[in-house]
Order: structure tokens, then sequence, then C-alpha cells
């Protein structure tokens, strides 16, 4: 089966999550008044500019997606009086650490009930080698996090798993380390960071897998527009892609080069995708996406290909479900340890449906083209907004309905998911 609900038209999406992050983190750090246009006002997003405003930077919007951040320079950030409240998002508390161990102050991050759940040792470590002092839960691997930052001395350091977010919260470190500090990774994730600081002009080196920086004086301001956010964009491509006849475009979405993976992987399996007008915004590539329906095809997603897509998974098990024969996703043993584990929430959702699928240890299988059974349990998101955006989706492409509960998360990344969903497919 494919999918029911044709869709055509053209849509926007909002602003990319973490290039949004990192604009309010990087320009709070700069000396002088930085503009961001496009940014994502999101709960992640808000999170990351509470956590900047702790710090003595002001952050003031202009309008809904409009910033003016009065930087404080690199040197000069204020400790925070009250314990930081990253909430859901993993990104304001592993970058913002890499900011902290920096600081001559204490400052405490904690978030919620899902975020004190996650791995930080990934950034404890490392940051402890450069001499920053981290106390957390568990044995120093969980949040909330003490952190007496300072004087910090560079390392080399291999990472074990592919992260921007650990790459990021290094490189941040090293901007203030007394030698510089290099990151090699074992497979190359989103390089947001390393272009928007090299912008600012902070010295940032790159040799294959490795990447430099130098400590840094100062960091100009940001004038930029954020692109839209391919993983936000994700959900309404698949939502066309496995559905004959129809036809959608997603105008200025990020296409970075190591967030592309959902593309190709989507053209693997059948569907025509293809980039048009292929531009620059504040550094980033951009292109309004065009995507064509088809009967989709199954395929194999190799662990090589997985930082290339790593939040797009739960929305490809759905075109996985559409697609005929059996899609298989390895070496995404990260997925445990995202909002919830991913693998073990789509898996249980998708079975709820009556979908045949299967967890690996480090991945899951999804056999297609499977018919949704209805009427059937409710799905549970278990808070994390991808995987509710993605049951919602599926539902709306096989033109069945589908429980989905605790969807309050889809305001973290996607404020406007559902009105957009609404207007597609009324
Ligand atoms: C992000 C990196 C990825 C991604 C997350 C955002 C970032 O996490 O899953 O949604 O902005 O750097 P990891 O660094 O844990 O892979």
């Amino acid at each position: 089966m494919s999918g029911k609900t044709v869709v055509r038209g053209e849509i926007s999406v909002p602003g990319d999550k973490s290039i949004s992050h990192r604009a309010v983190m990087f320009a709070a750090l700069a000396t002088g008044v930085s503009r961001v246009r496009g940014f994502l006002h999101a709960a992640d997003t808000l999170s990351t500019a509470g956590m900047m405003r702790a710090l003595g930077a002001r952050v003031d919007e202009v309008s809904h997606t409009e910033l003016r951040i009065e930087g404080r320079g690199l040197r000069a950030l204020a400790e925070p009086a009250d314990v930081i409240d990253a909430g859901n998002s993993g990104t304001t508390i592993r970058i913002g650490s890499g900011i902290l161990a920096a600081q001559p102050f204490l400052s405490v991050i904690t978030g919620d009930r899902y975020l004190r759940r996650r791995p930080m040792g990934r950034v404890i470590e490392p940051l402890t080698r450069m001499g920053a002092s981290i106390l957390g839960r568990d044995g120093n691997r969980l949040p909330p996090l003490c952190i007496r930052g300072g004087a910090l001395r560079g390392i080399r350091y291999e990472m074990p798993v592919a992260s921007a977010q650990v790459k990021s919260s290094l490189l941040l470190a090293g901007l203030y380390a007394d030698t510089p500090v290099t990151v090699v990774e074992p497979i190359r994730s989103r390089d947001h960071t390393e272009r928007m600081l090299a912008a600012m002009g902070a010295g940032i080196t790159r040799d294959g897998n490795a990447v430099t920086a130098a400590q840094c004086v100062r960091l100009d301001p940001l004038d930029m527009t954020v692109p839209g956010d391919l993983s936000s964009a994700a959900f309404f491509l698949v939502l066309a892609a496995v559905t004959p006849g129809s036809s959608l475009t997603v105008s200025a979405v990020g296409v970075n080069p190591f967030r592309t993976g959902i593309l190709d992987v989507l053209r693997r399996m059948g569907a025509d995708v293809r980039p048009v007008g292929e531009r620059f915004e504040g550094g980033e590539p951009v292109a309004d996406l065009v995507v064509r329906g088809a009967q989709l095809v199954a395929t194999r997603v190799a662990p090589e290909e997985v930082p290339g897509l790593i939040d797009e998974v739960p929305i490809l098990c759905v075109a996985a479900a559409f697609a005929a024969g059996r899609t298989e996703i390895r070496g995404a043993g990260e997925l445990r340890v995202k909002e919830s584990d991913r693998i073990a929430s789509m898996v249980a959702c998708l079975s709820s449906l009556g979908i045949p699928c299967g967890e690996y240890p480090d991945g899951l299988w999804v056999e297609g083209p499977a018919t949704v059974r209805h009427p059937s349990g409710p799905c549970d998101s278990r808070g994390d907004h991808r995987v509710a955006m993605s049951m919602r989706i599926l539902g709306a492409a096989a033109a069945v309905p589908v429980d989905v509960t605790d969807v309050d998360c889809i305001d973290t990344s996607f404020p406007g998911f559902q009105s957009l969903l609404d207007g597609l497919t009324r």
C-alpha cells in the first residue's frame, strides 16, 4: 500500500534548530550587536536564549523570529544567579557545558525529566581533561551538572561516537584554552559550529576528520538569516514521498551536506527529490526542495550514513512502512539516548498499529507495504517530539486516525506543525 493522501503545494518550515541554538549562543559571546532572522522560536532554542541571558547577555525578541543580541564578549560573562534550566534540550546543556567549563565561576545546569536521563559523560570526560571541574549525578554521568570553570589546556580528542554536540562543546572550550583543541570524529557530523565560528573570525581549521579550534580574543557579531530546518521539512517530504501523485515544495531549507542523508535515502527508495535554486544564507547552503511521491521500495541504511540522518530515523521508519520490502537501519545505537530511546519508541508505536517491525541492539527493521490496523491502541510518543510528529504523519498519509499521546513535546522543535499538516491534508 502506498500513502492515500495526495498533498500538493508549497510550504515553508521554521528555522533550523541546530543553527538557531548556535546563533544565539555565539552571538552572546561576540563583541557587539548581532541580528538573527528566521530564529526558531521553540522551547529548545528558547532554553538556550535563557541560558545566555543568565550569563549576562542581552537577548531581545524584535519579533517572533528575529533576535537582537548584545554580546558580552568571550571573557565578560556573569556568574548565573540561579540554576540554568536547559529544558528538554541536549544541545543547550552539552554545547553550553563547553562555554561554562571555560568561565571563572560556578554554574549549575539541569533539564526536564527526559534530559536528566541523557548521558553527559561524553562532554564531562574531555572537558575535565582540559582542566574543568564538573560534577554530575550517577558518578558524573547525568544532569544536573555542577561546573566550576577556569583556565583550560588544549587536547587532541578522538571521539568514540560521531556527535556534533560533543564536537561543538570542545571547540567552544578550545576558544579559551591556552593551546589548540583538536577533535577527531569517527564519521563527520554537521559542521554548523565550524562554519559559524569561522565566519565570526575564530581560528578553525580542518584536516580530514580532525577539526581544530585555536584560542580566540574576540568574535565578530552575526547578521544572518537562519535557513529552514531540514529535520522539520523531512516530515512533510515523507508525507509527499509515500503517495503517488503528491508534489510538494518546501522552500528555503538548509541543505548542509552533513544533514542531507534523508534526501539520498528517499531517492534510493524511489521518490523524486530535487533541490532547486541552491544558494547560500548565513554561510550555509539553502535550497527549495521539490518532492514527488511514488510507490517506494525498501532500502538498507548503513552505519556510515547514520550521522547524516540521525534525527530523521523516526520519519524514515514511516517511509519504510509504506515501502515494498524490509527496510533495515543499522549502526544507529545513538538513537537509544535521544529525547527517548527512539528505537524502542518507534517499534512500540508501529507495532501498536499492526506494522511488522523489530529491534536490533543498534537499529531496527520495518516491513512494508503495511496495512495500518484500525482502530488501534494509542501510540505513546514517550515525550519525544520526533516520534510524535512521525506518527501524526503516518496517520495522515494512510488516511487513518492515529491516536498519539503526549504531543505537547512537538513544541520543543516545531510549533505550528499540526496546523501546517491540517492545512495540507484538509
Ligand atoms: C545536534 C546534534 C545531534 C542531533 C541533535 C542536534 C546539534 O546530536 O541529534 O538533534 O545541534 O549539534 P548528537 O551530537 O548527540 O549526535
